[in-house]
């Protein structure tokens, strides 16, 4: 019996060090860390200085935005894809008479294929004039969300996994989603299955996708700069915002977009993309996210494209086991979203995600926000936990593993107080 324990004690200390499995090929040593040089953020391509916010917008900025969109991401289509609106449910009295909730089918078709989603709404009762609103995918279905049992499951469920599954249960994933102190705090919530815009899955279930809905579609292509799922859910999340136009309660200059992990990723994408989100939250998005690729720590992307190839473009491919010959890094992402604020959130726990390199991306975005005349960190050492910086871009690292937790929901409601009451 000793010895089995014995066993068992140097098996989770060989697989684990500090609850992280240990993987060929990642480094959690950051004496590993390569001495990297990231990419200058006011130095165009033909080497002119940027030094006002004309020259960003107008020369370096399409230069970085170009980068993303062809060697990371891939290029969004710019084709109108025709949609249609159906309002499914309307409960003036949820959560105890505090909200009222909505389901929203959208249906979205190029005349041949269609796609539907689900967008599920809860907007506070207890509001003067227009509410500030977060949009967000979930991972489970907006069921997942809730007890509510007047949720639906989102029509992505009966073609990625069965509602029945364990692990899709109503509720399972409600522990992220803290509905009732986001409308305590006079905030509208809004949610839409990733899947429901592009199932998560190597293999595809491309009709499924709205990839599908564009001219330009080929399930086989391996064009360099072919878009990816990550493309496809940051232009999901537009889609949102343009249905969140059409509404009388919703406040125009007060959309933020909040994702968590691989919707980190795509939140980031989204929000360089499109100017309506005013902020843009990146929960424990890591690698491919808010991470510096070139510090090489933790998840890296020869091992991101091997198991999920179908996120990225193709042309990403060539810098696994090569962040060195970047040209470009996660830093300039979050750079891309200036002048509008920017803020990240890490897990102490989750070094897969790499919380240092995420800080350091935000911090390394600092002198496009100076350019603006707006305030980066002062500093390039990581706070403490439960520490917040909230400047016009703001960072905190909480206690505990990868996931969406209460704490985090208040520091991103803390920091669209401060921004959306400015902008008053
Ligand atoms: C995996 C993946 C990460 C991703 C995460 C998630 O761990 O390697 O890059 O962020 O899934 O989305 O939960």
């Amino acid at each position: 019996m000793r010895s089995y324990i014995l066993a068992l004690g140097f098996l989770l200390i060989t697989y684990f060090v500090k609850g992280q499995a240990i993987i060929e090929g990642i480094s959690y040593d950051e004496s590993k860390v390569p001495d990297y040089v990231l990419p200058e953020l006011l130095t165009c391509e033909d080497g002119t200085k940027v030094t006002t916010v004309a020259q960003w917008e107008q020369k370096r900025r399409p230069e970085v935005m170009e980068y993303f969109a062809s060697q990371e991401y891939g290029r969004t289509p710019q084709d109108k894809i025709a949609v249609t609106y159906e309002t499914l449910t309307e409960n003036r009295m949820a959560m105890e008479g505090k909200a009222t909730s909505k389901q929203v089918k959208f249906t979205f078709t190029n005349g041949k294929n269609v796609v539907e989603a689900i967008l599920l709404m809860y907007i506070p009762n207890n509001r003067k004039g227009k509410a500030p609103v977060f949009v967000g995918y979930n991972f489970k279905g907006n069921h997942s969300t809730t007890l509510d049992t007047t949720v639906f499951y989102s029509p992505s469920f009966y073609f990625v996994k069965s509602p029945d599954h364990p692990d899709w249960k109503r509720g399972n994933q409600m522990n992220r989603w803290c509905y009732d102190k986001i409308i305590n705090r006079g905030y509208a919530v809004v949610t839409m299955c990733y899947h429901d815009i592009y199932p998560d899955k190597v293999e595809g279930l491309m009709e499924h996708s709205v990839s599908s809905l564009f001219p330009s579609y080929d399930p086989n292509s391996t064009a360099p700069d072919r878009w990816g799922a990550i493309g496809a859910w940051a232009w999901g999340s537009s889609r949102i915002v343009d249905y969140l136009e059409t509404q009388d309660w919703v406040d125009l200059n007060k959309i933020a977009i909040m994702g968590h992990s691989r919707q980190g990723k795509a939140a980031l994408w989204a929000g360089a993309q499109d100017p309506r989100f005013k902020v843009v939250i990146s929960n424990d998005s890591g690698c491919g996210g808010a991470a510096l690729s070139k510090r090489v720590y933790g998840e890296n992307i020869a091992r991101i494209i091997k198991l999920f190839p179908h996120w990225f473009c193709p042309a990403f491919q060539q810098y696994a086991d090569n962040e060195a010959k970047l040209p470009f890094d996660q830093h300039q992402l979050v750079a891309l979203i200036a002048p509008r604020h920017v803020y990240v959130a890490s897990a102490d726990g989750d070094w897969w995600a790499d919380p240092k390199g995420e800080f350091l991306s935000v911090y390394h975005a600092g002198p496009v926000y100076k350019l603006y005349g707006l305030s980066g960190f002062k500093t390039d050492v990581q706070p403490d936990i439960h520490k917040p910086i909230m400047m016009d871009v703001g960072y905190h690292v909480r206690e505990g593993e990868h996931d969406v937790k209460d704490y985090d929901w208040e520091r991103f409601m803390d920091f669209c107080d401060i921004h959306f009451n400015k902008s008053e």
